[in-house]
């Protein structure tokens, strides 16, 4: 490895200014409303006949707005977009919480599969009887690797399965004549989780960690009572870690009469080892993203299948697949539905991602039991090497203890640097490398939360930590220059995120023609 000492370079790196803002060969990429001009098209089409306009004086009378671009033009703006876009695909990506692995190619031959591909949701049955067994095999695998009993495919993220989880939860009480009002979700939780639970009217009541990180069984019991519909819990945790009185929670919850919600995102850590069914979870999601290495889609299409047990499986919504005689039915409407189910309803138009399905049960039938097994070993192999590496460097807020998929570092370590953990994920970007989810878990100060995943092979890894070792050397011996800055070579360099988040701009709009003006004789 290159042992030079950047920080002289970066404390003397300038701002570069260039006639046209590129940086070499790093080309400036303008809005393509600020590229086109109205007058041009990337086609040439005939003008049409002259027609009578229906539209009865309706029309429009003033141009819609279009950028117009050639194709060249249109060409390199995406080309030049897709190039700047930092992903699995171009560099470790150890995003804490979001599972970014390697996204097979096989899978995306498998999904291209013209069967598969331009499958319509609109097809009858009969004519799609291959995608409709996909989607049974994939439930079927589903519901081995979780032990539970019934599946629902169709929510397209993890937030959309625990909307999901949670309507059947509430179906269930309300077909037990019960309309209970309370939530119970750990203060270590992902904000989906009681952000689900508020939007369904329920009230939130919060369970604090332990020292260790960990639910206290004994602080869930404290407060249970008839009014508490469910727990929603993250396991293994948002903290990394796998929640050890999982089984007595469970017990406690059902005991009550509530529900035990699982928020199955971290499933990647334990596929293979445990099944959340043989430890008393009645609803589950699992990211297909996040487990299955489907890729994320920023923002979609996704898919966030749900699990149910046995006391659920009723209440499971629609469409969902059932073998009978003349083939394989997907059940559409609840009058349809066989006895004893009864389907609170449905959560989307159709029956879910049919490209991500393709590809997760690619995934699965790929690596098979054991090599699913393995990838949650290597994950969590990889996640304690990043650990046990940097822990006398960084601090850890529940000591050097092993922990599961991802490595989670708080900034006491920073103390009296004058860098704070902003600052630190900032220079990593310098390094090359997209930073780690830092602030996340909210009940760890300056949480740094690495998620390496299996991906990685020992030699990258190990070039990761070196890139970490360097940097934590230069902020505790006060390096300050090195990140006060930083991101010193990214094309756009600190933006002010508050006012990103409070004032966000979110549509372009034509800024007023500059008169131009001619320099001084
Ligand atoms: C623990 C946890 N729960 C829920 C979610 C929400 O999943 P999605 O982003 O697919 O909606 C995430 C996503 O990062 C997560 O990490």
């Amino acid at each position: 490895m290159n042992q030079r000492t950047p920080s002289a370079d970066f404390a003397s790196a300038k701002e570069l200014i260039t006639f046209t803002s590129n940086r070499a060969l790093a080309v400036e990429e303008a809005l393509i409303f600020e590229i086109g001009r109205p007058d041009v098209a990337g086609v040439d089409l005939d003008e049409p006949e002259p027609f009578a306009s229906r539209l009865g004086g309706l029309e429009r009378q003033t141009p819609i707005g279009l950028p117009g671009l050639s194709e060249p033009e249109a060409m390199r703006h995406y080309v030049r977009l897709s190039q700047k876009n930092y992903g699995i695909d171009t560099g470790m990506f150890p995003l804490g919480s979001c599972t970014m692995k390697h996204n097979p190619r096989l899978n995306e031959r498998m999904a291209r599969l013209p069967g598969f591909g331009d499958v319509h949701p609109l097809q009858p049955a009969s004519s799609v009887q291959g995608a409709i067994e996909l989607m049974a095999e994939l439930s079927n695998w589903l519901l081995e690797l979780t032990g539970m009993r019934a599946a629902a495919l169709s929510p397209k993220a993890g937030a959309h399965g625990e909307l999901c989880g949670m309507m059947a939860i509430k179906a269930a009480l309300q077909a037990r004549g019960e309309s209970r009002s309370v939530v119970l979700v750990p203060e270590s939780a992902h904000g989906t989780n009681p952000a689900t639970a508020a939007l369904l009217g329920y009230r939130i009541v919060a369970v604090p960690s332990r020292k260790d990180g960990t639910v206290d069984a004994e602080e869930v019991r404290k407060r249970l009572g008839p009014e508490v519909a469910a727990l929603m819990l993250t396991n293994p945790n948002t903290c990394g870690l796998f929640e050890r009185d999982v089984i007595a929670i469970a017990e406690a919850l059902h005991a009550t009469g509530a529900y035990f919600y699982a928020d199955g995102a971290n499933f990647n850590a334990i596929v293979g080892k445990v099944r959340p069914g043989d430890l008393g979870v009645d609803a589950m999601h699992i990211n297909l993203h996040k487990t299955f290495s489907t890729p994320h889609g920023g923002g979609g299409p996704g898919a966030g299948p749900v699990v149910f047990s046995e006391s659920l499986a009723p209440f499971a919504p629609l469409p969902y697949v059932i073998f009978e005689k003349g083939g394989l039915r997907l059940v559409e409407h609840a009058s349809e539905a066989p006895a004893p189910a009864r389907p609170f309803g449905r959560l989307c138009a159709f029956h879910g991602q049919m490209g991500m399905f393709v590809r997760a049960l690619s995934y699965m039938l790929s690596h098979g039991g054991d090599g699913m097994r393995q990838a949650s070993e290597d994950a969590v192999l990889s996640a304690n090497y990043v650990r046990a590496s940097l822990q006398d460097l960084m601090s850890s807020p529940f000591g050097n203890r092993p922990c599961m998929h991802e490595a989670l570092f708080d900034d006491h370590w920073l103390e009296g640097a004058g860098v704070t953990t902003l600052d630190f994920a900032k220079a990593i970007i310098d390094e090359g490398y997209h930073p780690m989810t830092v602030y996340f878990p909210l009940v760890v100060h300056g949480a740094m939360l690495i998620e390496p995943t299996e991906s990685e092979s020992k030699a990258s890894l190990d070039l990761f930590i070196a890139a970490l070792r360097d940097l934590a050397m230069a902020a505790r011996r006060g390096d300050t220059a090195r990140f006060a800055g930083a991101p010193y070579h990214a094309p756009r360099r600190r933006l002010d995120e508050t006012r990103a988040a409070r004032q966000p701009v979110l549509r372009w709009r034509q800024a007023p023609a500059q008169p131009e003006t001619l320099p001084e004789q």
